[in-house]
């Protein structure tokens, strides 16, 4: 992996009615990874995709999907995502039932595991399935919409959880990826790569920010040579 920040817009700022051709969009303008967003309207207030829309836009890119599960209970649906072509799973701890389980499970299929911290979550959560996470996903604004304002606070927990990888990667442990989520844009997101974050997701500064989605991502990535443009260059 190089020392790049992965980007990995959220579809969930996309136009619904045309996501085939948002994520061969976003795919062409140099994304690195392309984050789903799976909501329930019971973990979380808001009800977005199913698996059957994770497989039809399977074969529009050969990127890596990044299926964010904010559903509960999370496990007996993990293996809808599975077949339906998921390469990274994260899944928040309390929606259980067994995270443990859940965690083993995905790996055991051969697709990355990853648990993601909600704000208000103990940066303790990480302990005991260090082990078993490929990505670790701190959110920076409360699931459940896009569009919302990052939350500060967020970025010492970051740099916390950075620690607790450093260390454990010095112990022999795999490495993981520490990605944020939640109200990243080009500024905040300088903060979350100096905090320790190596991947990024981000809906609204990709999908609506000032320039070309090649430009938007550039700018999340810290690129000088690709500041958003002030009009929309094609
Ligand atoms: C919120 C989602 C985010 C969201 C990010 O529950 O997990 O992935 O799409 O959207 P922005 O980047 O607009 O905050
Ligand atoms: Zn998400």
């Amino acid at each position: 992996m190089s020392n790049k920040v992965l980007i990995s817009p959220s579809i969930l700022s996309a136009d619904f009615a045309a996501l085939g051709q948002a994520v061969r969009d976003i795919d062409a303008a140099g994304a690195d990874m392309i984050h789903i967003d799976v909501m329930d309207g019971h973990y979380v207030p808001n009800l977005t995709i199913g698996p059957a829309v994770v497989k039809a836009l399977r074969p529009h890119t050969n990127k890596p999907f990044d299926v964010h599960l904010m559903i509960s209970p999370t496990d007996i649906l993990v293996p809808m995502f599975i077949e339906a072509g998921a390469d990274y799973i994260t899944v928040h701890p309390d929606a259980g039932p067994h995270l443990h389980r859940t965690l083993q499970s995905i790996r055991a299929a051969g697709v990355k595991a990853g648990i993601v911290l909600n704000p208000g979550a103990p940066v303790e959560q990480v302990d005991p399935v260090i082990d078993l996470c490929d990505q670790i996903m701190i959110m920076s604004v409360n699931p459940g919409f896009g569009g919302q304002s990052f939350i500060d606070s967020q970025i010492e927990k970051i740099a916390a959880v950075r620690a607790k990888i450093d260390a454990h990667v010095a112990k022999g442990g795999q490495d993981i990826l520490l990605q944020v989520d939640g109200g990243v844009n080009p500024v905040t997101a300088k903060a979350c790569i100096a905090a320790g974050a190596t991947a990024l997701v981000a809906g609204s500064a990709v999908f609506k920010g000032a320039g070309t989605y090649a430009e938007n991502i550039s700018a999340l990535r810290g690129d000088d040579a690709s500041e958003p443009a002030k009009g929309k260059a094609a």
